[in-house]
């Protein structure tokens, strides 16, 4: 796995796919660190998010392949089993506040796309 640009918040980015590898207004799941990711290009919104893949909800495998779109201002994902909704931003469930996945920032430079992870 190839790091690249550690910042001065102890951030490292690593590589993770090539724009062309998430599909536009969808998602694609990447394995770092052992650490399945989900990462969205929300084309309509022109952002990029990534988030925890598993859905803490029935420990599911699957945001990466939920519906995105946005609740007000909201960015946000649809787990595709129970319809469990996560904020793209803060990972907060937005109808079930016992439920909350990680974010991670994401960065996009010359046709690539990194993830930081502390
Ligand atoms: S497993 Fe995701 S909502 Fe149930």
């Amino acid at each position: 796995m190839e790091a690249l640009i550690a910042d001065q918040e102890q951030m490292t980015w690593f590589l993770a796919c090539r724009v062309e590898d998430v599909p536009a207004d969808g998602g694609a799941c990447v394995l770092l660190n052992g650490h399945q990711i989900a990462i969205y290009n929300f084309a309509r919104r022109n952002e990029w998010f990534a988030t925890d893949n598993e859905c803490p909800h029935r420990q599911q495998m699957a945001l990466s392949r939920g519906m995105i779109g946005s609740q007000g201002d909201e960015p946000k994902v649809a787990c595709p089993f129970h319809k469990k909704t996560f904020s793209l931003r803060s990972g907060q469930c937005l109808n079930d506040e016992s439920y909350q996945i990680t974010t991670f920032p994401v960065k996009v430079t010359d046709g690539m796309v990194y993830i930081g992870l502390e």
